[in-house]
């Protein structure tokens, strides 16, 4: 694994919007496979604003969403359809149908799961995952102790996911209790991840998951057996590492 240090949350998002930006440079017509949350909207913003001066185009990239809240609808402001047309593709030349996001109102779990995988398989697999981490080590909604070797599958939130996510929502009975996600294996299928972590709140965690044991209670520990894994962390998120 590479660990690339920034010494903010504004230098961790530049450096990861250059590995993405390459990734779109070297590959136009490569698949990127997307995060939501707070972590990323910084790398969003960047790309954004690259392409707005012309040194990025994504006309011919692909996107594919790691999860979505099973339930809400594409205009419910906390979908992560709405996040990702919100903050990122409406502003890019990205187009919508190139665009893919677990379909939360899917009601038939399995369907909607399976959609999503053969979605990814068709379009030739993932060049380069975007990933942010759990404060409980989760990477997409893959909860601690989850199988390894799952696909994209529904999951009910654990109580600690659904607490940090109701920042997000008026009140916390309004948080859904379901998501679609893709799984541990479709994660690991990646050509190339890049995961982000940021502030003091995540310096345990990240420790436990990139220097402690690989083990399912700590979700994204299994990165240290993917080939190619960066990690772009800010000085405050490392600060418990032995570096
Ligand atoms: C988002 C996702 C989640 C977040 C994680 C960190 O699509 O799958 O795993 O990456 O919960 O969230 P933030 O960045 O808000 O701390």
């Amino acid at each position: 694994m590479k660990i690339i240090k920034a010494k903010d949350y504004t230098e961790m998002s530049r450096k990861a919007a250059n590995i993405i930006s390459a990734q779109v440079i070297m590959k136009p017509n490569c698949v990127l496979g997307l995060a939501t949350g707070s972590s990323p909207l910084g790398i969003y913003t960047q790309l954004i604003d690259w392409y707005k001066k012309g040194d990025l185009d994504f006309s011919h990239t692909k996107s594919v969403n790691l999860d979505e809240y099973r339930g809400l609808s594409h205009d419910n402001e906390q979908s992560y359809y709405y996040f990702m047309n919100e903050n990122f593709f409406k502003h890019i030349n990205i187009a919508p149908a190139n665009t893919y996001i677990p379909d939360g109102m899917e009601p038939d779990a399995a369907k909607a799961c399976a959609d999503h995988e053969a979605i990814i398989q068709e379009l030739g697999g993932i060049d380069l995952q975007l990933l942010g981490l759990g404060n409980n080590g989760h990477i997409g909604f893959n909860e601690p102790g989850v199988a390894f070797e799952k696909e994209t599958h529904c999951v009910n939130l654990t109580e600690s996911t659904i607490q940090a996510n109701s920042r997000f929502f008026k009140k916390i009975e309004d948080v859904p209790t379901q998501a679609y996600t893709m799984g541990i294996k479709t994660i690991m299928m990646a050509k190339k991840i890049l995961i982000i972590v940021s502030g003091e709140g995540k310096a345990n965690i990240v420790n436990k998951a990139f220097f402690g044991p690989v083990v399912p209670q700590v979700p994204a520990s299994i990165l240290q057996m993917h080939p190619d894994v960066t990690l772009v962390a800010d000085a405050a998120a490392l600060s418990k590492c032995p570096l």
